[in-house]
């Protein structure tokens, strides 16, 4: 697959540093509904139980895998991700040795694309929240490596970006998100996914590879 010119960064791109920074952990998860965010109501929002439903319907052994990559494209402030997540940790807390790579490798697989940079700060913070929400059930709060660990893949995987809706979302195309800033500007460019691998010992290592996507 051809690659795509390597992006330029405009000074209203934050660094991941940048977003690590910006990544705080909330009382509880807390999720716009209903169009609140958004006052021309373009923007509506996905309540529980219908989110409940679709995991039902995707298959909730699927969803529940870690190894499996999912990838949310107009992900609001995270109405799926958020509760992908609360399932895989649970699953993961079954295990309390296994528990923090288990944990980091549940958040590694989760993509993210919103084109509403207030609601993808949002949802990384709700990410992170829940995240941090399962590590202190886990004991596992105080261990910073695990903690510095999941912020930087949230900065990484939950990316204020666009969807491109002129080449959908198909396995003929790696183009499948596009940063906002350059956007707006008319300067898209294809974003090439991180991809982890984590280690039992919380190594860290990442690669990024054009997205292909199983449809
Ligand atoms: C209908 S809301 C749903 C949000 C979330 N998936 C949910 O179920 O609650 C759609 C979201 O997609 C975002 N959006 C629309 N077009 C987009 C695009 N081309 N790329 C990225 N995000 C987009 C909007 O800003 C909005 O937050």
């Amino acid at each position: 697959m051809a690659r795509k010119k390597q992006p330029k960064r405009t000074r209203s791109a934050p660094t991941v540093e940048e977003i690590v920074s910006q990544i705080v952990e909330l009382e509880k998860p807390s999720y716009a509904a209903y169009g609140e965010n958004d006052e021309n109501g373009y923007q509506v929002f996905t309540p529980s139980f219908i989110v409940e439903g679709m995991i039902k319907a995707v298959g909730e052994k699927e969803i529940d895998d870690w190894n499996r990559t999912i990838l949310e494209p107009t992900s609001g402030d995270g109405a799926f991700t958020g509760r992908i997540l609360e399932r895989r940790l649970k699953k993961a807390m079954g295990e309390k040795d296994s528990f923090p790579a288990n944990a980091l490798r549940s958040l590694s697989t989760l993509y993210s694309v919103e084109m509403d940079k207030e609601l993808m700060e949002r949802q990384r913070n709700n990410i992170f929240t829940i995240f941090m929400k399962a590590a202190r059930k886990m004991q596992s709060q105080d261990n910073a490596d695990l903690i510095a660990k999941a912020k930087r893949i949230i900065a990484n995987n939950f990316l204020w970006a666009m969807t491109n809706m002129e080449n959908p979302i198909t396995p003929m195309s790696a183009d499948v998100a596009y940063r906002m800033p350059e956007a707006l500007e008319g300067e898209q460019f294809g974003v090439e996914f991180p991809v982890w691998t984590i280690g039992d010992d919380l190594t860290c290592t990442m690669h990024r590879e054009p997205v292909e996507v199983e449809i």
